[in-house]
């Protein structure tokens, strides 16, 4: 392989101070063109500006300084590799500022990224285009030629060209508009000092809703047209937010205005660009009718995640994308405190366990993980930490943190390290020191642990009784997936540490910073056969593994739902985390299992089902599958007669997303009676004679998909055809792949790459296809027969390694690995390589897994 060169960053000799952009779209011809005038300041007299650029063709270029006039002899070179131009000037320019002038023009490109176009429908079903950026994290360069850094920041003066009948959006309001012929122009008010990725335009046709949050901002949500009233949820958690976070940081929105759109080609699931964030319609949308409990949580955590990074993000910048995880990890730490604020019933806290904190537990206890900080340079190694541990870790130990500093400390270290950087940018170490400044606690220390090293501690604990005290002894060590102990060198924490007991479940009774390898901790009056439970609530990024003395103390407390559910979800999860790496008995944790048969709480089963699911896997290579599944039935079957079918009076939310857990999980363990209403109920939603409740039909879907033949399939495509609600066109598209004859799975698989799905659903079109043993095979020869489709689609985006990931994570065998490892050796995906590790990695562990505890859950399962 050839050496990479080592990455730079853009020089400063020239640094833009405002860009007065002017763009015009051609929605027809899907290209653009571009003018741009570029006040700079010269620092160090150069003939040479390096800036970013790709796709664009430079028209001309032309410099007005003081006393200086270029308007010819500009050459300019193109570095694709670097995606940078350099614009080389006949003579220097002088030292002072100056404005550079540059007419371009690009192409509305089909990639979902830079200035590109998205289809959507006319009323008469006829194809339309409307134009959108999407700049995060280096993608502005492809829509005019920048200094596309987040330091490099300025102002934007935008003025957009486009056919009079459609709605033009930016950053900013309007401050004026003009008419000719079929065209107008729209000029935006300048915006504040801003980040290039966080620029953002769109053309197309909307409706939209709107309100004036407390503070007089206009909000407005745009919508496809004709469908206004599906942007009235996200307009009212965006107008409660707004209001939430300038309380919260003790600064104001800076913007008169804030928009979200929904927009039908888009990669992520939503873009925070200052005053217009953008979104995609699943993550903006809620029908009164057909949406989930699940959607519109969603939409909440989305929108309260985007609205945070108006500050956290926009007004204060991370330096580099080293930092990036500050960004994203705090805006996934307090879209839920939001949630929270505007919605306490959904008890979101609890569902943070399950969906971040255990899933960044798992995917750092791997050798693939990294440190949460990264050094990157290329865009390529850009686009890679927009992953899990950026997200879900970043978001975890900052949620330790906050409950270590104190919710009032913690606002007062935000507010003190947003108004010491607003407008400018700051390291990951400049929110730790003012974080430190609040609350006077060895901030730094605790961190860098966290984040500069990879992985994270389990905590081994035994307990002595001593008269009325409880002597606790604490060791850590690095948890590895597979139960080694790291390195040589391993690493140790400063941790937070908390303990509740059996006298009061829901209190921290005791902390402690557990600052060496080993301590003890002396719990008064606790008095024996007391339960003691560390990680109180689940806050603590760490494992915990019990004596089993201890462990047998807990388990009449989770049998009676005593100790709180964080604490349960917490405990099952620690255990089976254990049992993968061999460190305790699958069996035992089996045994655990059975004593959640009683529980109640949507989000523990929802927990727990996800950690059956990967024994699921693996179970399905063994000849006790049908064992499996009848303990699984077992396990769900108390919480399914208690729920029943039909929504009751006076339920809630969650009560809506438990039923659809626990009939989802009958359904794909073969229920025979779930099957059969499934069924019955399904036909009656086709044939119009009583409609689903939208909570149902994921779990109907993929349970009557199971054993459908031709026909049932081509009736639930017919559904899929009629909808216009993306969401429930994404809906039947995760669950279509459920089907399990070969005919089905292979028409299914086929139908992803057709123009009726769009690119950034194809692959969970193509993942849903993967959860039996056959369709695994399936997905993984198509992801190999299709690859140069998929790769040229996604450019090496995320939404590859994602396909890359989960089309290959769940084999158990060593040849697979090898064949996998090959296929990629041939066909190299780079912003992919960590993923690929990941899922060898995976199939590694599934194999040690099987072998190691085959005999004795064979034994076990089969003695039920
Ligand atoms: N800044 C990101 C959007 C983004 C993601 C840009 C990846 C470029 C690459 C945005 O704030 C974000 O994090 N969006 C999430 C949704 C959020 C609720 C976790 C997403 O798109 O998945
Ligand atoms: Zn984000």
């Amino acid at each position: 392989m050839p050496e990479k060169k080592p990455f730079q960053r853009l020089p400063n000799d020239v640094s833009p101070v405002n860009y007065d952009l002017r763009l015009i779209p051609n929605i027809e011809k899907f290209t653009f063109e571009g003018e741009e005038d570029i006040s700079v300041q010269v620092k160090n007299a150069t003939s040479k500006v390096l800036m970013n650029s790709v796709e664009i063709a430079v028209q001309s270029v032309q410099y007005t300084g003081e006393g200086q006039d270029i308007t010819e002899g500009v050459d300019v070179t193109y570095q694709e590799e670097d995606e940078t131009i350099t614009l080389n000037f006949p003579q220097e320019l002088k030292v002072g500022s100056g404005t550079l002038k540059i007419k371009f023009t690009g192409e509305l490109n089909d990639k979902m990224k830079g200035f590109y176009r998205s289809k959507y429908f006319g009323p008469s079903g006829d194809e339309r285009y409307g134009a959108v950026t999407q700049f995060e994290a280096t993608d502005a360069r492809r829509s005019f030629p920048c200094w596309d850094e987040p330091a490099v920041k300025a102002t934007f003066d935008v003025t957009l060209t486009v056919p009079s009948n459609r709605v033009a959006l930016s950053n900013m309001p309007v401050k004026s508009e003009s008419v000719e012929g079929e065209l107008k122009t729209l000029s935006y008010e300048r915006t504040p000092v801003m980040s290039t990725y966080l620029l953002a335009y769109c053309v197309g046709e909307y409706d939209y809703v709107e309100a004036k949050d407390a503070d007089g901002v206009l909000v407005r949500v745009y919508t496809p047209v004709g469908k206004q009233e599906q942007g009235q949820f996200a307009l009212e958690v965006a107008v409660k937010t707004l209001p939430f976070y300038k309380e919260y940081f003790q600064i104001a929105y800076p913007l008169p205005k804030m928009d979200l759109i929904a927009i039908a080609d888009f990669a992520a699931g939503a873009m925070e660009n200052w005053g217009l964030v953008t979104y995609r319609e699943t993550a903006l949308l809620v029908d009164p009718v057909n949406s989930s409990s699940a959607s519109k949580q969603w939409v909440a955590l989305v929108v309260g995640h985007e609205l945070a990074h108006q500050w956290f993000g926009n007004l204060v910048t991370m330096e580099w994308w080293t930092h990036l995880w500050l960004n994203e990890g705090f805006a996934s730490w307090i879209e839920y405190l939001c949630v929270d604020f505007c919605f306490p019933e959904y008890d979101i806290w609890t569902q943070f366990n399950s969906q971040d904190l255990n899933k960044a537990l798992e995917l750092d206890a791997m050798k693939s993980s990294h440190p949460i900080e990264v050094p990157v340079g290329h865009p390529a190694e850009v686009d890679e930490i927009f992953d899990a541990i950026s997200y879900s870790k970043g978001a975890s130990v900052i949620r330790m943190l906050h409950d270590y500093v104190g919710d009032k400390d913690f606002r007062k270290g935000m507010n003190l390290y947003l108004n010491k950087f607003k407008h400018q940018n700051a390291f990951t170490e400049d929110l730790w020191a003012a974080l430190e400044q609040s609350s006077g606690k060895p901030i730094n220390k605790i961190m860098s642990g966290f984040t500069n090293q990879m992985g994270f501690p389990v905590l081994k604990v035994s307990q002595v009784q001593q008269g009325s005290n409880r002597v606790l002894t604490i060791t850590q060590e690095k948890f590895c997936a597979d139960g080694g102990s790291g390195d040589a060198s391993s690493s140790t924490w400063m941790v937070p540490i908390s303990v509740s007991t059996s006298s009061n479940p829901d209190i921290v009774a005791h902390r402690a910073l557990m600052d060496q390898t080993t301590i003890t901790l002396t719990l008064e009056n606790v008095k024996e056969g007391e339960w003691v439970k560390l990680n109180a609530g689940n806050v603590g990024f760490y494992r915990v593994q019990y004596s089993s003395e201890m462990l047998d103390a807990l388990l009449p407390a989770i049998k009676e739902q005593s100790i709180p559910p964080r604490d349960r979800l917490g405990l099952q999860s620690d255990l089976f985390a254990l049992a993968r790496a061999g460190v305790a008995s699958t069996v035992d944790v089996l045994k655990v299992v059975e004593a959640f048969q009683n529980e109640t709480n949507y989000t523990v089963w929802s927990d727990l089902s996800s950690n059956l699911a990967s024994l699921k896997v693996i179970l399905q290579y063994t000849d006790y599958y049908d064992e499996y599944k009848r303990f699984a039935r077992n396990l769900f079957s108390k919480v399914m007669q208690i729920l029943g079918w039909d929504k009751k009076e006076g339920e809630g939310h969650l009560d809506g997303l438990l039923r659809s857990v626990v009939i989802g999980q009958l359904g794909s363990c073969g229920c025979e009676e779930t099957k059969k209403e499934a069924k019955k109920r399904l036909s009656a939603h086709i044939d119009g004679s009583s409609i689903l409740p939208a909570d149902l039909r994921a779990p109907v879907f993929s349970t009557v998909l199971q054993d459908a033949d031709e026909d049932l399939f081509n009736q639930v495509l017919e559904l899929f055809r009629k909808t216009d609600l993306q969401e429930e066109k994404v809906r039947i598209l995760r669950t279509m792949g459920c089907v399990t004859s070969e005919s089905l799975i292979t028409r299914v698989l086929d139908f992803s790459l057709t123009d009726e799905v769009r690119s950034q659903d194809t692959v969970f079109v193509i993942l849903g296809c993967a959860g039996g043993k056959q369709g695994r095979e399936m997905v993984w020869q198509f992801v190999q027969d299709k690859w140069d489709i998929l790769y040229k689609r996604y450019q090496g985006g995320f939404l590859l390694s994602r396909l890359v990931k989960a089309s290959t994570c769940n084999f158990i065998t060593e040849e697979k690995a090898a064949e996998v490892e090959a296929f990629f050796k041939a066909n190299p995906a780079p912003a992919a390589e960590r993923s690929l590790q990941q899922a060898l990695e995976n199939i590694t562990l599934n194999k040690q897994w099987l072998d190691r505890d085959n005999k004795g859950i064979r034994e076990f399962l089969t003695s039920r």
